[in-house]
């Protein structure tokens, strides 16, 4: 008997070191495309589309990057090269070079193609906005402006865009709608058409138009800091409640999700996704997505030049990393989320490196400057790697 005791104890001691490496035999520091590295999309295939924002310039085949996008994601989105003052510089003039080159490079990877962005107050052709008269264009040139350009863009990549940020940042940062004083012109120039008392009139028509040139796209109303003001979510909240009440056809919110490491809270970025998902219960095929998630390793009012990426702050990344997308997936499962993009794919292409610091580091998404995996990145395949994945840093 205490023979067989004693040899229980035996096996059990020889399997001890087993449980304590569960990540036994895994390259923490691989690259992100080798082959031996698991696949996001296929870790949340029953979960969500796992997305990334790039550029037609790193897109040739082969290279390290198409080779990282390609083997990770099953959703894209152009960072710029499909806003307004790219598309559409001067009157009549429309070009479609970068935008038609990401369509054929998403259809060949069979991936779901997000088109950014349709109406925003940024990157956008400054002659929207001038009156052939002279001054601010009239209501009726924005407008007629506004419509052919969303018929033209939609229009070409009908049933190829599945997915359309149809008006991007229309909220203020104060009060209401986003007006002259935080640069957009549109509320003004577009003002109360219907006379109903509110001056959502503008984001009405666009979404009329785009689901007018492609009825089956999903419409999604684009907006920043969401998950983390109440204030801005409330009023977000309460303008799409109000128009899809109306029936104009949104399809979804997007919550860009350009966060810091300590802010928001998880359960406030919850929480936002339930509010607005609740608007189901007027259009029953309404949907949150997360547009253009980063974490940056800085707090938002921190302007230092640079900040040490050490173990430490990889670890805090991860675990930051790993209670996001278990929220993520608790969100999928009651089908209140069906899409997370990242802004960018590895550290080295992310547009925080320039902002709001011009050429400090930053290191906010799941890939590093190598492209080689993060603890971020392993601790989504499971959480419990995350610690063996810091020990093997380089
Ligand atoms: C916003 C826009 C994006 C992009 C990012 C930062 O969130 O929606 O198109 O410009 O800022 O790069």
């Amino acid at each position: 008997m205490k023979r067989i005791a004693l040899l229980a104890l035996i096996m059990l001691l020889a399997l001890f070191p087993l449980a304590l490496a569960a990540g036994e035999g895994i390259d923490f520091n691989a690259y992100g495309y080798a082959d031996e590295t698991p696949a996001l999309r296929d870790v949340f295939a029953d979960d969500f589309k796992v997305g990334a924002a790039v550029n037609t310039v790193n897109l040739a085949p082969d290279s390290e990057f198409y080779r990282l996008v390609a083997k990770h994601y099953n959703a894209f989105v152009l960072e710029n090269e499909m806003k307004p003052e790219n598309v559409n510089p001067a009157p009549g003039v429309f070009l479609f070079g970068p935008a038609d080159r990401f369509v054929a490079f998403g259809e060949e990877l069979g991936a779901t193609l997000r088109g950014h962005t349709l109406v925003w107050h940024s990157q956008v052709p400054a002659w929207w906005f001038k009156g052939e008269g002279g001054g601010d264009a009239t209501r009726e040139e924005l407008l007629a402006r506004m419509e052919e350009y969303i018929q033209t863009v939609v229009g070409r990549y009908k049933g190829r865009v599945a997915v359309w940020d149809v008006v991007n940042e229309a909220f203020s940062d104060q009060s209401g709608l986003r007006r002259d004083a935080e640069g957009s012109k549109w509320a003004s120039i577009i003002g109360d058409l219907d006379g109903d008392g509110n001056d959502l009139d503008y984001i009405e028509r666009a979404f009329s138009f785009a689901h007018e040139a492609d009825p089956d796209a999903r419409l999604i109303l684009n907006d920043y800091s969401l998950e983390g003001d109440a204030r801005k979510l409330d009023e977000f909240y309460e303008a799409v409640r109000t128009m899809l009440e109306k029936g104009v056809p949104i399809g979804g919110a997007g919550i860009q999700a350009h966060i810091q490491i300590g802010y928001p809270s998880v359960s406030a970025f919850e929480h936002a996704i339930e509010k607005l998902a609740s608007l189901r219960e007027i259009a029953p095929d309404f949907v949150v997505q997360v547009t253009e998630l980063d974490v940056s390793i800085f707090d938002w009012n921190d302007k230092s030049a640079e900040k040490p990426i050490t173990p430490e702050l990889q670890k805090r990344l991860a675990e930051r990393y790993a209670d996001l997308f278990e929220m993520f997936r608790r969100q999928a499962a009651k089908g209140n989320l069906d899409m997370v993009v990242t802004w960018g794919a590895y550290d080295g292409s992310s547009w925080l490196n320039g902002y709001p610091v011009a050429g400090r580091t930053d290191a906010p998404l799941l890939f590093d400057r190598q492209m080689r995996a993060k603890p971020a990145f392993w601790g989504l395949i499971d959480r419990s790697y995350i610690d063996e994945a810091v020990d093997a840093l380089p």
